[in-house]
């Protein structure tokens, strides 16, 4: 008899097991029958790229795989082109062909100083690809449209000059005799030479952005500051370049994330709009969530955390991409990432590029965590524990 009600118990549940599967399948196992079997394996903890990577080795590791993995990465030229004659280019990476999924977007090295960006998207990249860690949930479950360098021009300007003395940046923009020897202490802009009258040149990308453009601003920058806004907004083609890549991709985008660096130690940060203005974005509470979330999930090598808030309450810059995504391309879910980053950093010590792209990675990843968790997708409510499968 007690055996009887066991087996009788046991089928219900069977039953009851089966038919939430029918109901609710998982996800993976809806798509599984679009993607396209890869060859995947796993990596150690290492970085596969210990230089810094170029706009030209840039270019020839996409083009290595996207001829490699055909139906899954794809190459993209955005228009137009720099001053310096270089392409801004997007890798695009679609786990099947079939179904369009939620989009990711990421944005690396828009600014001069942050050479370690494009490596970060590159192993992020690569790891999605590669990765059987990564396979699911993060590559199977979305399109990912990775922007590693966002500033070619300034990223060459910068590198090319890393081994001349220091000389303070507004002297070296005005004194042009010292230009030929020395290199400035930073540089946040591209090399625009068309940008006002004067000897000064290039735009800060970051303020050129056709959202609020100078509306932090009492008195404009001169054109030899460093947050010299343009003269007006999109008036740096990089800007334009990632404006019409990002209309062009509409509604398929739901995350983006504009890879950055803080160049001060110990001050790491996530952030989220606005940036031009003190007041809350609409969706504040969740983006200060997941936020939240991701510095829990990508706790830094010291054991600190990513400081979370809106980005305009430490410092207010208007123009910046991250508002322009939100304001205008209307994506609610928009963040800024910030991992310490030296200026200049020792070219050839691969340690310090390895820190600042594994922090970069996982804050990134970890962000992606965040949103999953958020909107309670792929997760299961089991005797009130929130679990993900
Ligand atoms: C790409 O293909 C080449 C030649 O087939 C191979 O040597 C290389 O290891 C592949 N690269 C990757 C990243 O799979
Ligand atoms: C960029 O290309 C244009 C047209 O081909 C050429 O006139 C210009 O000199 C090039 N600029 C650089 C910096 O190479
Ligand atoms: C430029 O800098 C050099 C070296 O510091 C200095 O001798 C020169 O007077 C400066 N020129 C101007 C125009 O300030
Ligand atoms: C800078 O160097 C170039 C060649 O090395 C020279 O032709 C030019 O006159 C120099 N300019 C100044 C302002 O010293
Ligand atoms: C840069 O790093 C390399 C390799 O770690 C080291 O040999 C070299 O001394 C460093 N250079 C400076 C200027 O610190």
């Amino acid at each position: 008899m007690l055996l009887q009600i066991k087996v009788y118990i046991i089928t219900i549940l069977y039953f009851f097991g089966s038919l939430f599967m029918v109901l609710f399948p998982p996800r993976n196992f809806e798509q599984s029958s679009g993607a396209s079997i890869r060859i995947m394996r796993r990596f150690g903890d290492e970085i596969n790229y210990k230089e810094y990577i170029d706009n030209e080795a840039l270019l020839t590791i996409i083009q290595r795989i996207t001829r490699n993995d055909s139906e899954v990465a794809r190459l993209v030229y955005l228009k137009p082109i720099t001053a310096e004659n270089r392409s801004i280019v997007s890798l695009e990476l679609h786990s099947d062909l079939q179904s369009k999924k939620p989009g990711i977007l990421v944005i690396g090295a828009l600014n001069g100083m942050v050479w370690g960006a494009s490596n970060a998207v590159i192993e992020l990249a690569e790891k999605l690809l590669y990765d059987s860690n990564y396979q699911t949930p993060f590559f199977n479950d979305y399109d990912w449209y990775l922007i590693p360098m966002g500033n070619p021009d300034g990223i060459h300007f910068t590198q090319k000059l890393r081994s001349r003395p220091s000389f303070g940046a507004d002297e070296w923009s005005r004194n042009i005799t010292v230009r030929n020897q020395t290199r400035p202490t930073v540089w946040h802009k591209n090399v625009d030479k068309n940008n006002g009258p004067g000897t000064c040149f290039g735009t800060n990308i970051n303020r050129n952005f056709a959202y609020h453009w100078q509306d932090d601003v009492s008195k404009t920058p001169d054109q030899c500051s460093q947050y010299y806004p343009g003269v007006k907004p999109f008036s740096s083609v990089e800007a334009q370049a990632i404006r019409n890549y990002i209309h062009r991709l509409g509604d398929v985008i739901h995350l983006a994330i504009h890879l950055h660096a803080s160049f001060v130690p110990k001050k790491e940060f996530i952030l989220y709009p606005w940036r031009y203005s003190l007041r809350h974005p609409s969706n504040y509470r969740t983006l200060q969530d997941i936020g939240e979330y991701a510095a829990r999930q990508s706790r830094l090598p010291d054991g600190r955390l990513y400081e979370v808030h809106q980005s305009s309450s430490d410092e207010r810059v208007a123009g910046s991409l991250s508002d322009y995504i939100t304001g205008v391309a209307g994506i609610d879910l928009v963040f800024l990432v910030k991992p310490y980053h030296q200026m200049y950093p020792n070219y050839t010590d691969h340690t310090i590029l390895e820190v600042y792209v594994k922090k970069a990675m996982s804050a990134i990843l970890s962000l992606v965590r965040g949103w999953r968790s958020s909107t309670k997708q792929n997760t299961l409510s089991f005797f009130g524990k929130d679990v993900e499968f």
